[in-house]
């Protein structure tokens, strides 16, 4: 069993040690031209090596999460699905990114090629994506005591499993999952970083069919083959609103029946209005014929 262990380090320290010199080539062709405009850079990337997670090896990365939901633009009953677009941000300490003074650098967000960040994946997605224009839409942010705000802007299509027996009065309980796709438990830890606060922006969303009744954040470990994670959800609760579907559906349907009854009631011997609603011939009561 040691030895296994033993073997194992060896290996990676081998692995490691080849992947160091690229993070040493890193250093040389990012810091050679960043050296003079950001002083105190130099020193961060020296022997960095993005593929090993902070505290390789140790105790688990923890990582922080709030939300921001900029809108939810498709509630689909035929596809049980919801599309979002949320703003994700993460917070980790990456103690190899410590740096002198007492302030915090935003990098490029090219630059998170060249940086170690979580594989954080969104549960039940159907489709995804990052927005591109006019550059990727993400943020990275480096504070001197090694923490790391990583933010990201995804649109995303979420299924969502819809309870439609009380149809039209009905209320919907969606989820939006986050977590590591491969680190498990004992490598990444997630959290809310403020609890049911993280999340933002959902009490000022206006959907033209429902309302948003109550919303709340949770930490779940979820079970699989390959290990436990922790999986933050976030759990929000969709209220149909009736009065949408009075004026949209019964509104129009119950005029359309009335509609229909006006002929009955002209008078018999009115025929030139009864000839334009097209009931002189229809119904066979005409004397003229
Ligand atoms: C970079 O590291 C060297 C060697 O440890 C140190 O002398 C120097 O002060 C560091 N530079 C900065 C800006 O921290
Ligand atoms: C860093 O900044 C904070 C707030 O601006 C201040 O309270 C603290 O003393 C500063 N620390 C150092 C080492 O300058
Ligand atoms: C690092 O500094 C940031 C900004 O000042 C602060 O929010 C964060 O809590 C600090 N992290 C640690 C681990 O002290
Ligand atoms: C979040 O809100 C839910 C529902 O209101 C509540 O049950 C839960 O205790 C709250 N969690 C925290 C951390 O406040
Ligand atoms: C996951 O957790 C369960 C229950 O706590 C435990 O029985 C199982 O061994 C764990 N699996 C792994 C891979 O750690």
């Amino acid at each position: 069993m040691r030895n296994g262990l033993h073997l194992t380090f060896l290996c990676l320290s081998l692995f490691a040690g080849r992947m160091c010199s690229q993070g040493n080539q890193f250093n040389v062709e990012v810091g050679r031209s960043d050296k003079l405009s950001l002083p105190g850079f130099e020193n961060l990337t020296v022997g960095y090596n993005k593929f090993l997670r902070p505290n390789f090896g140790g105790e688990p990365v923890q990582i922080a999460l709030t939300l921001d939901i900029a809108s939810i633009s498709s509630i689909s009953e035929s596809n049980m699905d919801y599309t979002a677009t949320i703003y994700l941000r993460q917070r980790w300490t990456d103690p190899r990114l410590v740096f002198e003074g007492n302030k915090s650098v935003t990098l490029d967000a090219r630059l998170v090629e060249f940086l170690w960040v979580p594989d954080t994946y969104i549960v039940e997605s159907k489709k995804s994506f990052l927005h591109e224009v006019t550059v990727g839409n993400r943020l990275i942010r480096l504070f001197s005591n090694g923490t790391v705000l990583y933010a990201l802007r995804i649109t995303t299509t979420v299924a969502c499993n819809m309870d439609l027996s009380k149809y039209p009065m009905d209320t919907q309980t969606c989820q939006l999952q986050l977590e590591s796709w491969g680190y498990d438990g004992n490598d990444v830890e997630f959290s809310w970083l403020r609890g049911n606060d993280s999340v933002r922006g959902l009490e000022n969303l206006r959907l033209a069919q429902y309302t948003i009744e109550q919303y709340f954040t949770l930490v779940t470990r979820s079970q699989q083959e390959t290990g436990n994670y922790t999986r933050l959800v976030l759990q929000f609760e969709l209220r149909r609103n009736v009065l949408y579907f009075i004026l949209e559906t019964y509104v129009p349907s119950t005029f359309l029946v009335v509609l229909s009854w006006v002929s009955f009631w002209i008078s018999l011997d009115s025929v030139p209005a009864r000839t334009c609603i097209g009931d002189a011939k229809g119904s066979g009561r005409s004397q003229y014929y």
